[in-house]
């Protein structure tokens, strides 16, 4: 049987890198989604860092706020591939900075980042699982989108955006042995939690019962739970993955 197809959005990213390699080493073709504004050479190096450990990781190109290019996207898969099994919605972005301040850009980008990819995405790739009686989205939120944060409006708004998606497609196709789930990471060591400035980056730390930022490895494993076999009745709901942050 040939391998089950896993595409991450924002697949070369922090929590996108960890993904990657963790449902590569479940046995999934995995495909790393990447845009970088049209510049391939950053995400050909990380693949080629990746081969020298073992990882055999294609790379799809897409804007994921853009139908046509993400039409483009899985189009490109199912060609080398087939179609897509298990879609993981992990790209995005934040434009942080108080409500007084945002600029319709701010909000607009996010949200067409965040939100409206999934909607392309898992639009893309429903109806080839529905024919084929199986497929796992899994979507990636965070605690902000649960709990709000003080300068994320839109960021908070596309993440729980997210959890009335997921819950609404879940019912769609829960008969056709599709689940729809979302995780919800708290702080993760990566590239986005270093832009917050280093006094409030402590102050959040200090705000974590486990007290350490998460891992991308952790966010991983619950994505790996999700997209496996043993997952199948788990299905319109949120796992918060934040070192007891917030607890509801
Ligand atoms: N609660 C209450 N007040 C706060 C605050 C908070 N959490 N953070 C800042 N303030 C206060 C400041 O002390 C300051 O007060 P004064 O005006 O009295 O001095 C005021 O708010 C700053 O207001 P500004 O309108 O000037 O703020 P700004 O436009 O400069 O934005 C900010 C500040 C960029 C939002 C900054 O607070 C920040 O970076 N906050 C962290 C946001 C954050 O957590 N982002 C998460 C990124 S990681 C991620 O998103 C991944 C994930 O899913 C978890």
């Amino acid at each position: 049987m040939s391998k089950r197809v896993a595409l991450v959005t924002g697949g070369t990213g922090g929590i996108g890198t960890a993904i990657c390699k963790q449902l590569h080493d479940d046995g999934y073709q995995v495909v790393a989604g990447y845009y970088a504004g049209g510049k391939h050479e950053k995400a050909l190096a990380w693949q080629a860092e990746l081969a020298k450990e073992g990882y055999d990781i294609a790379l799809g190109f897409g804007n994921i706020t853009d139908w046509d290019s993400c039409n483009a996207c899985i189009e490109n898969i199912k060609k080398d591939f087939g179609s897509v099994d298990v879609l993981v919605n992990n790209g995005g972005i934040t434009r942080d900075t108080t409500l007084r301040k945002m600029t319709p850009e701010m909000w607009h980008e996010v949200i067409a980042t965040n939100l409206t990819s999934v909607f392309y995405m898992t639009r893309l790739v429903i109806n080839d699982m529905l024919e084929k009686k199986w497929g796992r989205i899994v979507n990636i939120s965070s605690i902000n989108g649960e709990k709000g944060q003080f300068g994320q409006a839109n960021y908070s708004a596309a993440k729980a955006g997210m959890y009335g998606f997921a819950k609404a497609v879940a019912q769609e196709v829960a008969s056709k042995g599709i689940t729809v789930n979302t995780v919800s990471p708290g702080y993760i060591a990566t590239s986005m939690i270093m832009e917050v400035p280093e006094e409030i980056r402590n102050q959040i730390k200090s705000s974590i019962p486990v007290g350490r930022f998460g891992e991308p490895q952790e966010i991983a494993r619950v994505v790996s739970f999700l997209a496996g076999e043993n997952a199948g009745f788990i299905t319109g709901a949120n796992i918060s993955a934040n070192g007891g942050q917030y607890m509801h």
